[in-house]
């Protein structure tokens, strides 16, 4: 009896995560239908990237105007594609930088059971083949190597590396304080992997970061405390279904 009811919550639990997925899709796409534009060419690259994390994402952007997104975890080029498609399709005259060693996906890597999986060559050519290489600056270096020559001072940073909690720890303390103090950091798979969530949990407990919340898997924070207006609507729309989930909460 026990078990069929867990099976029961479970289903009730993913059905109520898809359909706000889908609800979300709808309602962000609909506040600006240029986001199709940028999507339809980054989701021809196969990646971890979805369409909600996309259209959050465009969203925010779209509010901020980056002249300086910075990227950790690149992999094939999917979710650096959508950054440099976006500022071309927004009229922003910025830039991506997109850092990876191309050694491989933490989960990827343990699940296939390999200590490396080298993906410079196809991020290249999936940059070539969209045009977008002169708008992105790539390094072929770890995260904590990359920093100590960064000068620029950034407006938007996506972290999507190492999904260890000591290198999201790190990564935030490498790069936290390099943001503008208007600036917007996500971390990607925040709810969805333990470690990341822990590593999250921990920049939020140093103050290295203010959290505004989690939606679709990630988290969004700043280095102050009040929330941009896009995030804000973000977060909301995340709301309708989601907080019928028993114990969901879009912040910890
Ligand atoms: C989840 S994938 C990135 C997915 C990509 N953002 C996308 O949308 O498809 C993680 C990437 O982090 C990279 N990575 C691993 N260790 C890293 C480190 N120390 N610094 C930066 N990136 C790292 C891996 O090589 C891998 O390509």
């Amino acid at each position: 009896m026990e078990e069929r009811l867990e099976r029961i919550t479970t289903a009730i639990r993913s059905a109520l995560h898809e359909g706000q997925t889908n609800w979300s899709i709808q309602f962000l796409t609909a506040k600006d239908p240029r986001f199709t534009q940028a999507w339809d060419v980054a989701k021809q690259i196969p990646g971890w990237f979805e369409e909600v994390n996309a259209v959050s994402q465009f969203l925010v952007i779209a509010d901020l105007r980056p002249r300086c997104i910075v990227e950790i975890g690149s992999y094939l080029g999917r979710s650096t594609v959508f950054f440099a498609k976006t500022l071309e399709v927004l009229g922003i005259d910025g830039m991506v930088t997109a850092i990876d060693p191309h050694t491989g996906d933490r989960q990827h890597l343990e699940n296939l059971g390999i200590s490396e999986l080298p993906s410079l060559e196809m991020f290249r050519s999936h940059l070539r083949a969209t045009g977008l290489q002169d708008r992105v600056q790539a390094i072929v270096a770890s995260s904590h190597d990359a920093v100590a020559d960064w000068k620029d001072p950034i407006d938007y940073l996506f972290i999507d590396g190492w999904h260890s909690y000591e290198a999201v720890v790190q990564d935030g303390h490498d790069w936290v304080p390099r943001l503008d103090d208007r600036g917007v950091v996500l971390f990607d798979d925040a709810t969805r992997i333990s470690d990341v969530r822990r590593g999250v949990d921990e920049l939020v407990a140093d103050h290295t970061i203010c959290l505004y919340g989690d939606a679709f898997g990630q988290a969004f924070a700043g280095r102050r405390p009040d929330i941009p207006p896009s995030v804000r609507t973000v977060l909301r729309s995340f709301r309708p279904l989601t907080r019928h989930i028993p114990g969901h909460r879009t912040t910890r």
